[in-house]
């Protein structure tokens, strides 16, 4: 663990915890000799080596089940309507020194300008919101609750695609099995175009440790790693025989796939991969974000897949993402 032993132990409160960006944020915190309390529906297992807090954060009241300890840290991954993060961040902004709420680059309007910084114009949102519908707005209006709490001592974390282990999306995880399985397989060119992504744990480290707050992009520098560098880190991590064989956006636009989520993390150069690979981080880097080799996070997640039989795990409330397979079959037989 990077700088974990002059790291001063903190009292951290993790809202959510369990899944994915949270349970990287509690093995960061509990790393680093924090003292870690998780609060959720606790519907999975509670760990030994943190105090769990159930309770469901929607019904009125219940985040008084954390009696009146108070804390160095708030973490909050919320991503459902932003009316919870306005609550928690209330209820706790007297008690608690600095909220950290994990929020996304979408909060911006469309289209974002290529290399757009934490200034650019952001979409209407409403932080007493219970309706989730519009990602971009319940983001940006979570980001609203938890200033409204702890006005500059809020850290919002815009992340983009975040990856690792535990991912419960299964970009990384499709791209990984796809490939182990070997053989032709359809990737999405140009080869070169540059893609942005933060390990979960790397933004949690980044979340826990910075000393900066207010909005920040959060993910790896743009024009540094391509979609070629993602996947022939997944044939090489795989020990895989898989041909790449790289088609154009508009021959894949043409047999009608679909960028993101056919063929995860690829988005056609425009509009919509400046908004989600191109943004501008030198705030975050000179904040000390530091982005771990793309190879270790795709290693890691491979070695994490494995352990967990190959299937990662879903979230209910996103869709599936993937290739389907006769899409897939009528692209190589047709050809380039
Ligand atoms: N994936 C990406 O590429 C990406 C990109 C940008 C931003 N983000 C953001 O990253 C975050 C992802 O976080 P995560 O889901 O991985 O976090 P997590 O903290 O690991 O998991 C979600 C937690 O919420 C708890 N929870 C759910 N409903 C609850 C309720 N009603 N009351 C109390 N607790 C509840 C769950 O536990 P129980 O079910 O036991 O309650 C679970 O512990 C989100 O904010 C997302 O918007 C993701």
């Amino acid at each position: 663990m990077r700088d974990a032993g002059r790291m001063t132990a903190k009292r951290v409160l993790i809202l959510g915890g369990t899944e994915f960006v949270g349970h990287a944020f509690v093995d960061e915190a509990v790393a680093r000799g924090h003292d870690v309390t998780v609060f959720n529906r606790g519907t999975r297992p509670p760990r030994p080596d943190v105090t769990t807090v159930a309770g469901d954060r929607t019904a009125p009241g219940a985040l008084d089940a954390l009696g009146s300890d108070s804390w160095d840290l708030v973490v909050d991954t919320w991503s459902w309507g932003p009316k919870a993060v306005t609550d928690a961040a209330a209820l706790l902004s007297r008690r608690a020194e600095k909220y950290v709420y994990v929020s996304s680059r979408s909060v911006h309007t469309y289209p974002s300008a290529p290399y757009a910084g934490e200034d650019a114009p952001v979409v209407e949102a409403s932080a007493d919101d219970t309706d989730y519908s519009d990602y971009a707005r319940a983001k940006r209006g979570g980001e609203l609750g938890a200033l409204a709490g702890f006005g500059d001592r809020a850290l919002l974390l815009r992340a983009g695609l975040i990856i690792g282990p535990r991912e419960n999306i299964g970009r990384l995880p499709w791209w990984l099995n796809r490939i182990a399985r070997g053989g032709a397989v359809v990737a999405p060119g140009p080869a070169d175009a540059a893609i942005q992504y933060v390990d979960a744990r790397d933004l949690a480290a980044f979340g826990l440790d910075t000393a900066a707050a207010g909005p920040l992009n959060v993910v790896s520098p743009p024009d540094v790693t391509t979609m070629r560098d993602l996947l022939e880190a997944c044939v090489a991590v795989t020990d895989s025989d898989a041909e790449l064989r790289w088609f154009t956006p508009a021959r894949l636009e043409a047999a009608g796939v679909e960028p993101w989520t056919e063929l995860p993390v690829w988005i056609p150069p425009g509009a919509d991969s400046d908004g989600m690979h191109r943004g501008d981080v030198s705030r975050a880097l000179a904040a000390g974000l530091v982005i771990r080799p793309l190879r270790e996070t795709v290693a890691d997640t491979w070695e994490w897949l494995r352990s967990i039989g190959g299937v990662a795990p879903q979230r209910p409330d996103r869709v599936p993402v993937g290739l389907p397979v006769e899409k897939e079959n009528a692209l190589l037989r047709d050809g380039l």
